[in-house]
């Protein structure tokens, strides 16, 4: 299965979608993920995107879906993928569909999972990962519950950063709602109930 997460920062995208790959081994993409890599190895690439991330502001385009196109390419994402922070602009989810037909494959699923503004305000400066194996946690993680490894805050979870990057969403990445249902591959989702009762209604809209 090939799927788009859709849905604000902090709506849950990064949890559903290590549910998702724990069960069916798909490929997850996060682009934060590879970028906040970038950042950490101190790369040409993640010092040009330290800048647009720590004001919580998309990277350019071009970079991003330079990163994804590769990405597609390599072998795990036969199987299904599942991108999580990917397209976020209109440009993006058009190349997204140029890349993907050049590769003689289609996506499934955009799979929206919808979150009120001021919880997500609540999770996101509660929110702690792990140094160690990326698990996402809370604040309430004295050490990772998976892997006992060291938990931290990212840089963008300070609450001026979050509201600009829900500002962002707002402008730059919801129009990608209406993109999706255009192409009858939306699924909408409610995201403000426990994890694993989200996760129940991801798969059902799936099928799964
Ligand atoms: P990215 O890493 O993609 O961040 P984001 O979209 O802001 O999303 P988050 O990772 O913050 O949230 P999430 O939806 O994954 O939620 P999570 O599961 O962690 O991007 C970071 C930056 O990189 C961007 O700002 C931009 O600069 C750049 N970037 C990335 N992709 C880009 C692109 N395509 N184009 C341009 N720039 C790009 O959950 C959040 C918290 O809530 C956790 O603590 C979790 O435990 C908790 N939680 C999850 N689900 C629930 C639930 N159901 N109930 C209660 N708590 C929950
Ligand atoms: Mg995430």
């Amino acid at each position: 299965m090939n799927l788009v997460l859709l849905g604000a920062p902090g709506a849950g995208k990064g949890t559903q979608a290590a549910m998702l790959v724990s069960e069916f081994g798909y490929a997850h993409i996060s682009t934060g993920d590879i970028l906040r890599a970038a950042v950490k190895n101190e790369t040409p690439l993640g010092l040009e995107a330290k800048k647009y991330m720590d004001a919580g502001d998309l990277v350019p385009d071009s970079v991003v879906i330079g990163l994804v196109s590769e990405r597609l390419k390599e072998k795990d994402t036969e199987n299904g993928f599942i991108l999580d922070g990917f397209p976020r602009t209109i440009p993006q989810a058009i190349a997204l569909t140029d890349e993907l037909s050049k590769l003689g494959r289609d996506l499934d699923a955009a799979v929206a999972v919808n979150v009120d503004p001021e919880v997500i305000v609540k999770r996101l400066t509660s929110r702690r990962c792990c140094k160690n194996c990326g698990h996402i946690g809370s604040v309430a993680d004295a050490v990772c519950p998976e892997c006992g490894g060291e938990m931290f805050q990212r840089d963008d979870d300070k609450e001026s950063v979050i509201r600009n990057r829900l500002d962002v969403y707002e402008k730059q990445t919801a129009p990608l709602i209406d993109y999706y249902r255009g192409a009858d591959i939306l699924k909408e989702i409610e995201g403000d109930k426990d994890p694993k009762d989200v996760y129940v209604d991801v798969k059902k809209s799936l099928g799964l």
